[in-house]
């Protein structure tokens, strides 16, 4: 799930050389996009060579980066990101489609593997916590992904939170169905599916279906594929 070296020297060398205006130049290959960042020091958008139509970017802050590989396909998507330090990757041949990333606090993180296909939701990542997503996923319409819950809990009477952000995994080839939520600190192992309507507390085993609100294992040793057969 890991960036590959050239892949990460490739986006960093980049990442070096380029500028904000010559990532909008590189933008020949966006329509209706529109980006907007406040603060504006040292912030990295890389999309060359992928498709961006009617797609946000706002970043508010400093030493922030959005890489997004080759052979990319975004429409109708935001990007957005309040702090500093954060990081967006998305592999290559992804179709990402309504989608909102959100990163909030200071070095959050989102990654997506390369041939992840994702009809549309919301991807949250807060308090310097990460998200991972691997590769050849299929999420449905309005998933949500979040490795926190926003906003902060106490014990009663005391200043002591109870619900920290934790990081967030989803391996390699998990199918989302729609509505799906999966929330901080799970992890959803290879080869899952997660039903229509669940939502996702904890661990996911690999190569199951999880259904239900929080979500319990229904079948398992099953695989899936993106045809009907
Ligand atoms: C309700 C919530 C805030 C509780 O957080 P928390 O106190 O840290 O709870 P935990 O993650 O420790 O979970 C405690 C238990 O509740 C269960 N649980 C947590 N959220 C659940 C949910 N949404 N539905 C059903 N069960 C849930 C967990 O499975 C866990 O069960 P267990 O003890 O049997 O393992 C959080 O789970 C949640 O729903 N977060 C999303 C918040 C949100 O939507 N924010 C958007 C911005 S407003």
């Amino acid at each position: 799930m890991s960036m590959s070296n050239d892949l990460k020297n490739s986006f960093l060398s980049s990442a070096k050389k380029s500028t904000f205006l010559l990532n909008l130049f590189a933008g020949c290959f966006s329509f209706a996009t529109k980006f907007r960042t406040k603060g504006n020091r040292n912030n990295k958008i890389i999309y060359t060579g992928s498709l961006l139509s009617r797609t946000k970017i706002h970043i508010k802050g400093e030493d922030n980066s959005i890489l997004i590989a080759p052979k990319n396909r975004l429409s109708d998507c935001k990007l957005n990101i309040t702090g500093k330090n954060c990081k967006i990757v998305i592999e290559s041949n992804c179709t990402l489609k309504k989608l909102e990333l959100w990163l909030e606090d200071d070095g959050s993180e989102i990654f997506i593997g390369h041939t992840t296909s994702i009809e549309g939701g919301h991807i949250a990542s807060t308090e310097g916590e990460s998200i991972k997503i691997g590769s050849d996923c299929m999420f449905s319409h309005r998933i949500e992904i979040r490795n926190g819950d926003s906003h902060s809990i106490f014990a009663e009477g005391t200043k002591i939170r109870i619900n920290p952000a934790k990081p967030v995994i989803v391996g390699n080839h998990v199918w989302l169905g729609a509505d799906a939520k999966v929330l901080k600190g799970s992890v959803v192992n290879d080869g899952a599916v997660i039903a229509t309507g669940a939502i996702v507390t904890g661990v996911v085993e690999p190569h199951s279906i999880y259904a239900g609100n929080p979500a319990k294992k229904i079948k398992d040793d099953i695989h899936w594929d993106r045809e009907r057969v």
